[in-house]
């Protein structure tokens, strides 16, 4: 039980798994209280299968911004990593924390947030297998990223990879969370999967590289189950719809990142592979500084 082990405090207990076994795949509105609640009980029952599928390449103690493999090691997207020494940052929809580790490694004070307590569950086995330098592991926190319970400006700097922003139904909530919490001048880089995929089936074949949907179909794909109750649910937004949001957050978008897919990354990754990689971006990474 994750009580037993409490550095960071007690978690929620897991969503029972006794949700929708077969779900069946859909586009139709679900509002946040909606998806947050698919997320939570999705990432409870999956983040064994996605932690055994993806932790390799993630590493346990790697800033990876998504399936393309950009490292933050090179990206240097937080600013230059020696400027990270005793900074507090907020990683959001942080997963097994992989990120928040190589913050600490390099003297920064992490806190990972995620609303999954399976997710936070998989930090912990790691931070006992191997402890974060100079601590008992990272700070841990299950919250929703559209309501996080830190005072006004309590961070540095604020991150997520593919955390929480694509699943949220009303993304400038988190958006204005994360500038609240930020001190002045505090930047915030996330990235999400790249808008231009959802024009396309989410294949890693050729058969994911003709346009099988209009990019301005904002309606969430959703899974639901027999009752008609979602179970995952993740929402789509328009590049202009990205900007707009960051800027309604109160933050300036000082760039845009588009990974291109590297020669040495042989591995697919659900609808990313290595074909459709080096032809149109999977991953688009938002840099945003306080307005
Ligand atoms: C694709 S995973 C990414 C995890 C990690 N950043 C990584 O790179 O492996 C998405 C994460 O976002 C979390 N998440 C989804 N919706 C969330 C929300 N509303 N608030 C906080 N976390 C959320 C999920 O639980 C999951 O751990």
């Amino acid at each position: 039980m994750v009580q037993e082990h409490e550095p960071n405090g007690a978690f929620e207990a897991p969503q029972s798994a006794d949700e929708a076994l077969e779900p069946t795949a859909t586009r139709r509105i679900a509002d946040d209280t909606e998806s947050s609640r698919a997320s939570r009980g999705w990432w409870d029952r999956n983040a064994d299968e996605y932690q055994e599928e993806h932790g390799a390449f993630l590493g346990d103690d790697r800033f990876i911004w998504g399936p393309e493999g950009l490292d933050e090691e090179e990206a240097g997207l937080l600013g230059p990593a020696d400027r990270l020494k005793g900074r507090d940052v907020l990683e959001v929809g942080a997963g097994a924390a992989q990120c928040s580790r190589w913050l600490a490694a390099r003297g920064a004070r992490p806190v990972a947030l995620d609303i999954s307590h399976r997710q936070l569950r998989h930090a912990q086995r790691i931070d006992t297998g191997a402890p974060a330098p100079g601590s008992s592991g990272i700070a841990l926190v299950q919250a929703d990223a559209t309501a996080l319970p830190f005072r006004d400006g309590s961070f540095d700097l604020a991150c997520s990879a593919y955390g929480a922003v694509p699943f949220v139904a009303e993304p400038v909530r988190v958006m204005r969370e994360v500038r609240r919490v930020l001190r002045p001048g505090g930047r915030w880089v996330f990235s999400v999967t790249h808008p231009v995929r959802w024009a396309f089936p989410d294949e890693p074949g050729p058969e994911g590289l003709s346009v099988s949907g209009s990019y301005f179909d904002r309606t969430p794909y959703v899974e639901q189950d027999d009752a008609g109750r979602a179970v995952y649910v993740e929402h789509h937004r328009t590049l202009g719809d990205r900007v707009r949001d960051v800027v309604a957050g109160g933050f300036r978008l000082i760039d845009l990142v588009e990974p291109e897919w590297p020669s040495w990354n042989r591995q697919e990754w659900g609808g990313w592979s290595p074909l459709r990689g080096g032809l149109i971006p999977g991953t688009a990474v938002f840099v945003c500084e306080q307005d």
